[in-house]
């Protein structure tokens, strides 16, 4: 198969088409904008008989026609995806999430292209936390921010073009990654770079608020398990059973990296933030037999941290202007 991946230069994208390069024969073609979040450098090293990468946006109608025509399935990664920026200036999110997806749909549509939308849990809004629930593919949407509110948004145009137009679409819903090449703007890059420069730890609110940590290795594998395997028109949620409070993971960060655990600082709150979030992945794990590789969080933690050590050239560049924009903040 030739593959469109949109975003393929982002944490999670790149992640992908090293994965896409490895495990099969596919080819790749990557369309990226290369925004700040984006890093040719993550797509080292890979064949070049394997993988062209375009620069470009997808809402350009007329570039993304012609990418889609080319390719037998896309795989929609792009987005703008930190939340804290879109509470600054929702703009982009709009733009990309919600008519970037649309575009992507239009395109699909016109040459009868399979297609894959990558999406958030965050789309469920949070949950409280000495709750027992978890998120499954009918807990009704709720987001909180203007980027889940804009995944949310893409996700149910993916879905009316499905019942619509008959356009061939699964969607997934992931919970919070970490692993390599993720941007320093994120939580854990963040703090593992802060302490690598002798700064401390910056924990938002009181630390409680808990995610569902899965390493990208593992949400890749199930995209490529959705695209081989999933139904058309189907929700898949990802998500490896990995809650922890935002404290607990600051303090196997401060831990691994030999500082007490308590040196960390607690900040501002973000505006609106979510509690928490919990996935329930059985009907992947059922459905389609996938099972999580990293079960371990403070061994895929130390493996990240030792990648962030080595590969300070991919990460210094951007840590300088990210910090400046948390400090204006107060956080
Ligand atoms: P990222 O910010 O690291 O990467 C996004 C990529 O999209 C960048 O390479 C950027 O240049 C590109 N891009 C942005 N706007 C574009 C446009 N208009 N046209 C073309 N390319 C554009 O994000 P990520 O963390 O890799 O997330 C990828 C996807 O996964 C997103 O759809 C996000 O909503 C979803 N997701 C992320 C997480 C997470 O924990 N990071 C969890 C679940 C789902
Ligand atoms: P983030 O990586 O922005 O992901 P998301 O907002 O999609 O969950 O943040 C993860 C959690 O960490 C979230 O609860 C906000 C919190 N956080 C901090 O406590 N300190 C920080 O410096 C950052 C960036 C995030």
């Amino acid at each position: 198969m030739r593959l469109l991946v949109t975003g393929g230069a982002g944490f999670i994208g790149s992640n992908f088409v090293h994965q896409v390069i490895q495990r099969t024969d596919h080819t790749v073609v990557v369309l990226d904008k290369l925004t700040y979040a984006g890093n040719r450098g993550s797509l080292d090293g890979l064949p070049e008989d394997r993988l062209t990468l375009t620069e470009g946006d997808i809402c350009d109608g007329g570039l993304v026609n012609a990418l889609v025509a080319g390719c037998d399935a896309v795989v929609h990664f792009a987005a703008e995806s930190h939340n804290d920026n879109s509470i600054t200036n929702p703009e982009p999110f709009i733009t990309t999430n919600l008519m970037g997806t649309f575009r992507i749909l239009e395109a699909v549509r016109r040459y009868g292209k399979r297609l894959h939308h990558i999406s958030t849990d965050e789309v469920y809004g949070d949950l409280e936390l000495d709750s027992p629930l978890r998120f499954t593919p009918t807990t009704p949407y709720n987001p909180s921010s203007p980027y889940s509110s804009s995944k949310a948004g893409s996700d149910m145009l993916v879905r009316a073009w499905v019942r619509t137009y008959g356009v061939k679409a699964t969607i997934s819903n992931c919970s919070n990654n970490y692993g390599p090449r993720q941007h320093v703007e994120k939580f854990i890059p963040r703090q593992i770079t802060n302490i690598l420069d002798g700064a401390r730890p910056r924990l938002y609110g009181t630390g409680a608020n808990t995610r569902d940590w899965i390493h990208v290795d593992d949400h890749n594998a199930a995209v490529l398990a959705i695209l081989d395997h999933g139904k058309n028109g189907q929700t898949y949620l990802i998500g490896a059973d990995g809650e922890l409070s935002n404290r607990q993971v600051v303090e196997l960060i401060l831990e691994e990296m030999g500082h007490p655990p308590t040196a960390y600082d607690l900040v501002a709150d973000r505006p609106g933030h979510d509690l928490r979030y919990a996935i329930d992945a059985s009907k992947l794990r059922e459905d389609l037999g996938w099972r999580p590789v990293y079960r371990d969080f403070r061994a895929g933690l130390r493996a990240t941290i030792d990648w962030y050590r080595t590969n300070e050239a991919w990460w210094r560049p951007a840590k300088a202007a990210v910090e400046e924009k948390y400090r204006a903040a107060g956080q």
